[in-house]
């Protein structure tokens, strides 16, 4: 049984102990937060110790595995913490704030034994994994561009403030969602970019990270991407797929819809929602964490993301 301490007790923390409550492989064996209040309560309905310091917990509790939620800029200081005392590390999308970061973390991973996985977790969704079998099963021909359009309101009051801290998120809608739609792009055509440029700006406050941007990142595999991030009203959220015998359009995480060279109309695929998409992360965390074959993301790929991001970014700003 892998045991696993999880760091930062927000939002996203609810998906990941509900998956491991699901699983038989690994068990949480401590939390995490600088919020005492949230983090004492949860601790108390798990009935396992919480802390306030994660320096405190690899001499306190058996731990063989961490899973750091917590700000971006906090991902790498974490990481090295745990990787160099031979704990195992799958740490938030995006794996830090800049690629020197991505460095020092997998340096820490060489040094300290174990190893260190990065929680992209689109391919872990049904939708994803669907549309992936149909690029590589070739039945709409050659996969050519991608297009992404997401407008949502980024600045509500109710996001956590560190959001829209440069120093603590590292960006603004490219770092967080960005992350998303690039990941979601290596996995399904399986390559990386050769060239990116983008454009970025804030139009509507002062907060020192970008509300809107748009990126085009050319792939090695030929395929071509745009991607187009709205930070101001929350309107849309929509994906294409070119290939040369026909498009797939997915809306929001889940809904499916392919139209054939020839055909009036697009046809929905039924069956593409589920729930297991961060059962599956962990599982796979677990199969990398015992050296078996796992789909989780590596360190390696965790970079080539930031690395992406911080392409864009350094265009867009010169
Ligand atoms: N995979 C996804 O779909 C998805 C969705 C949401 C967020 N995320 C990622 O998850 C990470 C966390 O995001 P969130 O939305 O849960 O944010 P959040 O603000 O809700 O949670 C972060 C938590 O970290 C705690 N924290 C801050 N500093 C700490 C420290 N030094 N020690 C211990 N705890 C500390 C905060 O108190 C907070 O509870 C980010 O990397 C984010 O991009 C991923």
């Amino acid at each position: 049984m892998i045991k696993i301490a999880i760091i930062g007790t927000g939002i996203i923390a609810a998906s990941h102990i509900d998956a491991i409550s699901k699983l038989d492989c690994c068990e949480i064996s401590a939390l995490c937060d600088l919020n005492e209040a949230r983090v004492k309560e949860l601790a108390k309905s798990l009935s396992v110790p919480y802390f306030l310091d994660y320096r405190d917990i690899p001499d306190k509790v058996e731990c063989d595995a961490v899973i750091l939620n917590l700000p971006h800029g906090l991902h790498a200081p974490a990481s090295v913490f745990f990787l160099e005392r031979g704990i195992h590390v799958l740490v938030e999308k995006p794996m830090a704030n800049t690629v020197a970061e991505c460095e020092e973390m997998i340096a820490a991973e060489k040094r300290g034994g174990a190893r260190l996985a990065v929680a992209h977790v689109q391919r872990f969704f049904k939708a994803n994994r669907i549309i992936k079998n149909i690029v590589d099963s070739g039945e709409l021909g050659k996969l050519c561009m991608y297009n992404e359009q997401r407008s949502i309101n980024y600045f509500l009051d109710s996001r956590p403030a560190w959001f829209t801290n440069k120093k603590m998120s590292g960006g603004g809608i490219v770092m967080n969602y960005g992350a998303h739609a690039f990941d979601k792009l290596f996995y399904i055509t399986g390559s990386k970019p050769v060239s990116v440029s983008a454009s970025a700006d804030n139009l509507i406050n002062e907060r020192d990270v970008e509300g809107h941007a748009q990126i085009f990142a050319k792939l090695e595999s030929g395929v071509s991407a745009t991607v187009t991030l709205s930070g101001y009203s929350d309107v849309v959220y929509e994906a294409y797929y070119y290939f040369t015998g026909g498009a797939i359009k997915i809306v929001g995480t889940y809904a499916i819809e392919i139209r054939r060279e020839g055909e009036k109309a697009w046809t929905k695929i039924e069956d593409t929602s589920d729930t297991l998409a961060f059962v599956r992360e962990i599982d796979e965390f677990c199969k990398y964490i015992r050296g078996e074959e796992s789909e989780i993301p590596d360190a390696a790929y965790g970079r080539d993301i930031v690395r992406l991001i911080e392409d864009a970014y350094s265009d867009a700003l010169r």
